[in-house]
């Protein structure tokens, strides 16, 4: 959730590190603040409020030698313990302000901690987990310079319990910083002359494409020149060595007002480039790490997608595809209920754990659950280097590049690209379907960037309607089939972006509750199934929208060129191209998004950064 960086080398760290925590800034951004260490002193400033009140209160405040510190860490943050206010705001500070530590996660032992540290006469001065690891370390730092804080920094974390990236520099350990991670994320940015630390790749992208992914429960030091890795007990340790496949104006707006309008746009791109190489000349399809067997994957007899928020839509909207392609009875469960009721799995469950950052903690857990009951896992992901592909016996990345705002879009259409292609090669292995039928759908698949293209070029109206939606109390959508999850998904992003109510529905229940909901004007979005497929679904929701344009509704449909039979019901009308009926969720989605991102920015909301949330969630 929090964004965390730090810098060793030989220029001045403030403002690397700034930069690098405005990249981060998605993650957490209720606070920021920043430690340099500079002339054997460590200098600090910390606010409540975005980073650009940090940046405002740094250059009101001139503090004196802090632009030239060569040495610094930087940390935005999404509160979990205490408020957003500036004294919770990171880095905490002790022995004497000579110490400095940021950190990403949640310490759980830390009211036993606390206790113990204020018996022994410590004062804390804020109400956050991490105050008790800065005490910590002042404790545990026995003797000075970088070897001393990093074997503090060991010492410390094996009395902690919980999920955590921490970071740490000291005054008395000039040129250098410390890092530590369980259960969060850090990766190490390899420099010439200088050495970077982050909680993702992109905070330091402008300067090396070189990093390094910690392993689980590993210490790093890092200075001008070097990088040494150890387990918690101080055991030499290593990382895993990868190279960032994308640069620095990925991670831009690139003109664009908001993220989320330019993440919209490379959609296209983004499933172009997440289907590109994926069967082979044989006709199989290509996976990227798979640590299964066929026979492994002929033996599977359950599957279960687990993820959340958008990614749960994206599962909930393979399942169609799945089943049908592979006839493995699919489930598909929020991660954060998964393991609390107990469900049933064996070596021949498959589970799908879905996640565009790969940091998701519910979605971690559910995978560990599932590992501890000797399920296997394959992981879809967008990072490479997160912990959800680490962990998992294949993985099929997504080539979305960088999402940064927190609503997620091109993840959401790369994501059941991957999960097609899931089916898809289930179904082969498992002899269901031959390489020319696997080929046929993989063609029909490598036309969808175009059709999504043809998607967002007539976007205009949809604007234009958006406009004049935004006094609406409360949008509801509907959808059945393959539409159902594209209305929930509609609905969230409504919900995170415009902060209105905003409900999906299958449209067959409306009947048994939610039409009461109707009033007259309600704006209803309906998503319909294409005519060519299963003709009684689409006249069955054709009936479900006259039922509710009789109730006074205002309908939005969205339906395929050439449907005519939903004409003389559409109050608007939004045409996607026509498309598979599995398949459909890819163009049908992407009206949804520019209609909550058109909304949230007529009603003056910060589209990238919406209230409360965080782009990665790294609690439970
Ligand atoms: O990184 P993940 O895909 O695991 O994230 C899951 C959800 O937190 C995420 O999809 C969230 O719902 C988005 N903000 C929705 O736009």
């Amino acid at each position: 959730m929090c964004g965390i960086v730090g810098y060793v080398g030989g220029r001045p760290a403030l403002g690397i590190v700034l930069e690098g925590l405005r990249r981060l800034e998605y993650r957490g951004y209720d606070s920021a603040g920043v430690a340099v260490v500079a002339a054997d002193e460590l200098l600090t400033e910390k606010r409540a409020g975005k980073l650009a009140i940090l940046e405002k209160a740094l250059a009101e405040g001139d503090i004196a030698g802090i632009a030239e510190g060569t040495s610094g860490i930087g940390h935005t943050r999404w509160a979990t313990h205490g408020g957003p206010t500036d004294r919770n705001a990171h880095p905490h500070l002790a022995r004497d302000s000579r110490v400095a530590v940021i950190h990403n996660g949640i310490i759980e032992n830390f009211a036993k901690l606390r206790a113990q540290l204020e018996a022994d006469g410590v004062e804390f001065t804020s109400e956050t987990d991490t105050e008790c690891v800065a005490h910590l370390l002042a404790r545990e730092m026995v003797t000075d310079g970088a070897q001393g804080l990093a074997d503090a920094m060991r010492r410390v974390c094996r009395l902690l319990e919980g999920a955590f990236t921490l970071l740490a520099v000291s005054a008395d350990a000039p040129g250098a910083v410390v890092g530590a991670r369980r259960n969060s994320p850090l990766v190490v940015g390899r420099g010439v002359g200088e050495n970077f630390l982050a909680s993702d790749v992109s905070a330091f992208i402008e300067h090396t494409r070189e990093a390094v992914e910690l392993g689980q429960d590993q210490v790093v030091l890092i200075t001008a020149d070097g990088i040494e890795i150890t387990d918690f007990d101080g055991e030499p340790a290593t990382g895993r060595d990868f190279h960032i496949d994308w640069d620095a104006s990925a991670a831009e707006k690139g003109g664009y007002d908001y993220f989320m309008l330019k993440e919209i746009a490379e959609q296209p791109q983004a499933l172009a480039d997440t289907l590109l190489g994926r069967l082979k000349e044989n006709g199989d399809i290509v996976l990227d790490e798979v640590r299964l067997s066929d026979q492994d994957l002929r033996d599977v007899d359950k599957i279960f997608i687990v993820a959340c928020g958008t990614s749960y839509h994206s599962g909930m909207a393979a399942k169609y595809a799945i089943e049908h392609w592979t006839r493995i009875p699919c489930e598909v469960e929020l991660a954060s209920e998964f393991r609390y009721r107990d469900p049933v799995l064996d070596r021949s469950t498959l589970v799908v754990a879905i996640s565009q950052s790969g940091e998701t903690m519910d979605t971690l857990m559910a995978l560990r659950h599932a590992k501890d009951q000797k399920a296997r896992v394959l992981a879809i992901c967008n990072t490479n280097g997160s912990t959800i592909p680490r962990e998992s016996d294949a993985v099929l990345y997504t080539h979305a590049g960088p999402e940064i705002a927190v609503a997620s879009t091109k993840a959401f259409l790369t994501q059941l690209v991957a999960c097609y292609l899931v089916g898809l090669h289930l179904a082969q292995v498992r002899g269901i379907k031959y390489a020319d039928e696997v080929a046929a759908v993989v063609e029909q698949l490598q036309r969808m960037p175009g059709k999504v293209r043809e998607v967002l070029e007539t976007m205009e109206p949809v604007r234009e309607l958006a406009r004049s939606l935004a006094d609406a109390k409360s949008v509801l959508f509907i959808g059945r089939h393959v539409g159902y999850p594209v209305a929930l998904e509609g609905a969230l992003k409504l919900k995170e972006l415009a902060y209105m109510h905003a409900e999906g529905f299958a449209a067959g229940e409306l009947k048994h509750g939610p039409i009461a909901l109707i009033d007259e004007g309600c704006p209803v979005v309906c998503v319909v199934p294409s005519p060519a497929g299963r003709g009684v679904l689409h006249d069955k929701i054709v009936s479900n929208i006259q039922e509710v344009r009789a109730r006074g509704a205002r309908t939005i449909v969205i339906a395929e060129e050439g449907d005519t039979a939903v004409e003389p019901y559409a109050d608007h009308l939004v045409r996607v191209p026509r498309t598979p009926t599995l398949l459909a969720p890819l163009v049908t989605t992407v009206p949804l998004q520019v209609l909550a991102c058109e909304i949230a920015a007529t009603r003056g909301h910060d589209v990238d950064q919406p209230r409360n949330l965080a782009k990665s969630v790294t609690v439970e």
